[in-house]
C-alpha cells in the first residue's frame, strides 16, 4: 500500500512537473559547434535561466528541419519555435531586409553592428514583424567569401564560367552575376553534396560556416573578397510569442541578446583563428585582392532594392558612423 501511494505521488509529481516546464526548439543550419550552435544553446541556457526552468530548450542543428527558407515558413505556420537563420531567404518574406544584403555596403563588422544595434536594425525588426514573423535580436553570420575547386580568384576575371552556390536572394545572385559567375541557388542542406558532385564549382560563405562545414574536403580555394556582411538574426513564431505574457516575452528577448553576443563572440574568435584552420586543412587562401573592380561589377545589384525602396536606407547604412 506504501509502495503504491508513493507510486501515485511520483507519478503525479512527474507529470505536474513535465507540464510546467515548456519545451522550445532552436533550429539552424549549422553544426552545434558552430558559431549559431554556440547561439542556440546560449539562447537555451538563458531562457531556463531566467524563467527558473519554465523553458527548457533543445536545438534542431544542421538542418534538420529543412533549410532556412522552410525553417522560416515553419515560423509562419507555427511549426517552429525559434530560428536562428541568415537574411538570406529572408528577403522573400520581408523585402526591405534586401537592404542588409548588398554586397559591399558594410565597411567592416563595427559598422555592420552598429547599424543592427542601432534604429535601422530597430526599424527591420519591426518590419520583420509585420510579416507573420518574430524579429527577436540581430545576430551574425559574417563577412562572405567565394570558395571553388577550380583556380585561385583574384579578379572578376576569374569568376568567369564558374558555377557558384547562392543563397535564394536576388540581390546575391544579380551581384554574382554582374562580376561574371553563373549563380545558381541552392538551399544549404543540398550545399556539401553538390560541391563534392560537381554539380557546382564554388559557394560563398563567411569564415564561420566554411570551417564549420569542413569545405576543405570538397574546395581547394579560398579568395577573401569579404564581398558581403551577412547578418543572422534571431526569429520567433507569433504564435509562441502572442501566447505568452509580458514576463515571459522578456524572458525570450533576454534569451535572444545572449544569442547574439555568444554568436557574435565566436564570430570574432573564428576571424582570427579560422583562416589558419583552412591552410592547415589543405585550401589556399588567397588574401592579395583588390575590391574595386568586384565592388564595381557587384553595383547592378542594388537596383533590385533601390528600384522598389529608393536610395534613403542605403544612404543611412552608409551614414552609419
Ligand atoms: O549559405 C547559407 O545558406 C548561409 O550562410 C548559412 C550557411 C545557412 C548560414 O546562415
Amino acid at each position: 500500500m506504501k509502495y503504491l501511494i508513493t507510486g501515485l505521488f511520483t507519478a503525479v509529481f512527474l507529470t505536474t512537473t513535465a507540464q510546467s516546464e515548456q519545451r522550445i526548439v532552436v533550429g539552424h543550419a549549422l553544426s552545434p559547434a558552430s558559431h549559431y550552435g554556440v547561439g542556440a544553446q546560449a539562447f537555451i541556457d538563458k531562457l531556463t535561466e531566467v524563467s527558473d526552468g519554465a523553458f527548457v530548450g533543445e536545438q534542431a542543428p544542421a538542418g534538420q528541419l529543412g533549410g532556412e527558407r522552410d525553417m522560416i515558413e515553419g515560423l509562419q505556420i507555427g511549426s517552429m519555435d525559434v530560428v536562428i537563420t541568415s537574411t538570406g531567404p529572408l528577403g522573400n518574406f520581408v523585402p526591405e531586409v534586401f537592404a542588409l544584403d548588398l554586397p559591399f555596403l558594410f565597411r567592416d563588422y563595427d559598422h555592420a553592428r552598429k547599424t543592427l544595434d542601432g534604429e535601422i536594425g530597430q526599424e527591420l525588426l519591426a518590419k520583420i514583424g509585420e510579416n507573420d514573423l518574430v524579429g527577436l535580436a540581430w545576430s551574425e553570420n559574417g563577412f562572405r567569401h567565394v570558395t571553388n575547386s577550380q583556380r585561385p580568384v583574384r579578379t572578376p576575371a576569374d569568376l568567369n564560367g564558374l558555377k557558384l552556390r547562392t543563397m535564394e536572394n536576388k540581390v546575391h545572385m544579380t551581384a554574382f552575376s554582374g562580376m561574371g559567375a553563373s549563380p545558381t541557388p541552392m538551399a544549404f542542406p543540398e550545399l556539401f553534396t553538390a560541391l563534392q558532385q560537381g554539380v557546382v564549382d564554388g559557394q560563398e560563405n563567411p569564415v564561420t560556416v566554411i570551417t564549420a562545414s569542413k569545405f576543405w574536403e570538397v574546395q581547394n580555394y579560398v579568395s577573401l573578397t569579404g564581398h558581403v556582411y551577412s547578418p543572422a538574426v534571431v526569429l520567433a513564431s507569433p504564435s509562441l510569442i502572442d501566447g505568452l505574457s509580458d514576463e515571459q516575452k522578456d524572458w525570450f528577448m533576454q534569451a535572444s541578446v545572449a544569442s547574439a553576443a555568444a554568436t557574435r563572440a565566436e564570430v570574432n574568435r573564428l576571424e582570427e583563428a579560422g583562416v589558419a584552420l583552412l591552410r592547415e586543412n589543405g585550401m589556399e587562401v588567397i588574401t592579395d585582392i583588390d575590391k574595386a573592380p568586384f565592388a564595381d561589377l557587384a553595383r547592378a545589384s542594388y537596383s533590385v532594392y533601390i528600384d522598389e525602396y529608393g536610395t534613403e536606407m542605403v544612404d543611412r547604412i552608409i551614414a552609419v558612423k
